[in-house]
């Protein structure tokens, strides 16, 4: 037939391709899908078919071909949880934290989330574009091809609309796919301290409708992208009737559900979760059997942040194991964050998952890609490499996907391919 399309990948010692209908539950994370010496055929940045090489090879003339020489090729890494965009460091906060103090003591104190909303309010615009772009290359490089970025350090109508702009702009000049969420609950401020409730009413009255203009007016909306409203639901933050506030406000304006829910403490972030049909919840450190089993009879993604809990030099993580035993759709993010989570690494991400939360390489492969997509509301375009979804791929220095946990510390990513377009690469030509 010899089907003319613009690119070709071929010879994929193992083709993983995590592919599936829709997410990944059970015994099911455990496949991901590997065709052993496989192809991609790719056109107009969309995957178009996937097969054995010699089959592939003999049906399509490509105009450019990609040998990927034996190594693993798998599709890009979903992160589903960010905070990526944002101006200055906490590395005072680490060196307290070195020294005993907790993460919510200096939260309580008026560091932290706070903070870091001080360096984003007076930071300019272009700013924090430019300094948020060099994150994203960081990730890019560790493989992420789409990654979810949440607002939440503007904390007042105008730094937060300052943010949405900042992740709009890196979205439409970046190559990377963001998602955008709109975090305005994610620390009382502190023109509100002891007032969490009037700055619930501020950010269900004024932010959250001013948040949802500027979707329907940009690119995001036109190209019918997801957008999500979330909330900090957390003893001292904000508790389950503040979020449900806020998330029924979001709801009201077309922004979908999402959750930070037990962190620390468990006040029912999950069950909310489930009653509004969030698309996730994520952190679930300290959820405890009952709300996982009604996570597990859901269709809401649980995402587990193990890196947050690595950096805070904890030894507790949230139960994954528990959670896929259970029959939930879990996911891993990085939460990429100056203060609990500097992390720009799905593949480290995974390298912690598997030895503190006894995943397995497949299952945390399936949790980074696939289910993650599914937790940025991107799962018929992203996470796997199957006929329609966008050709988001990354050949890798490996001959077994599941050296990507075992290995940590070493970046194992060759070659990166955006929507068909080789944008990284180097292997040696
Ligand atoms: O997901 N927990 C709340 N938000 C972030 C931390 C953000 C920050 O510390 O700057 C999280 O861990
Ligand atoms: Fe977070």
């Amino acid at each position: 037939m010899n089907t003319p399309i613009d690119l070709l990948l071929t010879h994929a010692g193992q083709l993983v391709t995590c592919a599936s209908d829709g997410p990944k539950r059970r015994d099911a994370m455990n496949d991901v899908g590997i065709i052993p010496d496989g192809a991609v055929a790719v056109q107009g940045g969309v995957i178009v078919d996937v097969g054995k090489s010699a089959v592939l090879e003999a049906r399509y003339q490509a105009r450019e071909v990609l040998d990927a020489r034996g190594r693993v090729v798998m599709p890009g890494f979903v992160d589903a949880h960010t905070h990526g965009v944002y101006a200055g460091d906490r590395i005072d906060e680490f060196e307290m934290r070195i020294q005993g103090a907790t993460y919510m003591e200096i939260m309580a104190a008026g560091g932290g989330i706070v903070s870091t909303m001080r360096a984003v309010r007076s930071a300019s615009l272009e700013h924090l574009v430019q300094e948020s772009r060099l994150r994203l290359d960081a990730m890019l490089a560790w493989g992420t091809t789409t990654a979810e970025v949440k607002t939440g350090y503007g904390l007042n109508t105008e730094a937060e609309l300052k943010l949405l702009e900042a992740i709009a702009r890196l979205d439409q000049s970046h190559p990377m796919t963001l998602v955008p969420t709109f975090l305005a609950a994610h620390a009382v401020p502190p023109e509100y301290q002891g007032r969490a409730d009037a700055y619930v009413d501020q950010v269900v009255n004024e932010m959250i409708p001013m948040a949802a203009a500027w979707y329907k007016s940009s690119h995001f909306a036109q190209e019918e992208r997801p957008f999500f409203c979330d909330v900090f639901c957390e003893a001292g933050v904000f508790d389950v009737a503040q979020s449900r506030r806020v998330l029924e406000a979001g709801l009201r304006a077309e922004m979908r559900p999402k959750i930070h829910a037990d962190e620390f403490e468990n006040l029912g972030g999950v069950s909310l979760a489930v009653e509004l049909a969030a698309t996730s919840v994520d952190h679930l450190d300290v959820t405890p059997a009952q709300e996982r089993a009604r996570l597990a009879d859901s269709e809401v993604v649980g995402v587990v942040l193990p890196g947050v809990n690595f950096n805070l030099g904890q030894c507790h993580f949230a139960d994954a194991r528990g959670l896929i035993d259970a029959g939930a759709v879990v996911a891993l993010a990085t939460d990429m964050n100056p203060g609990s989570a500097p992390c720009p690494s799905m593949p480290m991400i995974m390298a912690i998952a598997t030895r503190y939360q006894r995943m397995t390489p497949a299952e945390a492969l399936n949790a980074s890609t696939l289910n993650a997509a599914y937790a940025v509301g991107l799962g018929h375009q992203v996470g796997s490499i199957q006929p329609g979804k966008w050709a988001d791929m990354l050949i890798l220095d490996l001959s077994d996907y599941r050296h990507v946990a075992y290995t940590f510390g070493h970046n194992p990513i060759q070659t990166v391919i955006k929507a068909g377009q080789v944008i990284r690469d180097k292997r040696a030509r």
